[in-house]
C-alpha cells in the first residue's frame, strides 16, 4: 500500500468485479444499440477505459473536460467547459461516465448542457456516489459503489493531481493535507 494512504476503501479486485457487472448490465440494457460513452476528464479516464472493455454493445467514446476542485477538497460549484466533445449527440444513446458524484453540481450543469444537444437517450453512470451527500438531485442509472462522505483518491481520482495511478481507492492520511 502507498505510504500516504490510511485506509483502502475499495480494492483493485472489488473495482474490477463491479465493472464487469456494470458492463453486463449495460450490454443487456442497450443490446445492439450503439452507445456513446462520454467521460468527464480527468478522473473518469481510467474508469471509462475499463468500462468500455466490459461492454459488448457497440461503443464509441468521447471526452470532455470541465474545471473542478483545483487542489482543494471542497466542491466549488463553479463549472466551466475546458474541452468540449468532438461528437454530435443528435439522436444518439449517450451515457455519461463519471468518477464520483459528490454534490452533484458538476453533473447537473453538464446534463443540462448535453440534453440541449438532442440525444435520443441521456443516462449517467458513476463509479462512486458519496452517501447522503448529493445536494442536487441527479438521476443516475448505474452506480458502482456508495462510499462514505470522505475525500478519496486512486483509480483516476486525485488530490492535487497525485494518486490517480493507484489501482485501488483509498483515504489519505491527514498529514498529507498539511504538507
Ligand atoms: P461535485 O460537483 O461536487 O459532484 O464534484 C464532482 C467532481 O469533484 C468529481 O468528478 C471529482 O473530480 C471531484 N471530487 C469529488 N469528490 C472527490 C473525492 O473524494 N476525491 C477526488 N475527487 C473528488
Amino acid at each position: 500500500m502507498h505510504e500516504d494512504i490510511e485506509t483502502i476503501v475499495l480494492t483493485e479486485a472489488e473495482i474490477r468485479a463491479r465493472i464487469t457487472e456494470l458492463g453486463d448490465e449495460i450490454s443487456r440494457d442497450y443490446g445492439d444499440e450503439p452507445i456513446l460513452l462520454v467521460a468527464v476528464l480527468r478522473g473518469a479516464a481510467l474508469f471509462i477505459a475499463d468500462l468500455a472493455r466490459s461492454i459488448s454493445s457497440p461503443v464509441e467514446i468521447d471526452f470532455m473536460a470541465v474545471s473542478s476542485y483545483g487542489s482543494s477538497t471542497k466542491s466549488s460549484g463553479v463549472v466551466r467547459i475546458i474541452k468540449d466533445l468532438d461528437e454530435s449527440l443528435e439522436g444518439r444513446h449517450v451515457l455519461v461516465v463519471e468518477d464520483i458524484l459528490d454534490t452533484g453540481l458538476t453533473l447537473k450543469y453538464l446534463l443540462k448542457n448535453l440534453a440541449s444537444r438532442g440525444p435520443k437517450t441521456l443516462e449517467v453512470i458513476t463509479l462512486l456516489s458519496k452517501q447522503g451527500k448529493q445536494r442536487v438531485p441527479i438521476s443516475c442509472k448505474y452506480i458502482g459503489f456508495d462510499v462514505p462522505d470522505e475525500f478519496v483518491v486512486g483509480y483516476g481520482l486525485d488530490y492535487a493531481e497525485r494518486y490517480r495511478n493507484l489501482p485501488y481507492i483509498g483515504i489519505l492520511k491527514p498529514a498529507v493535507y498539511s504538507e
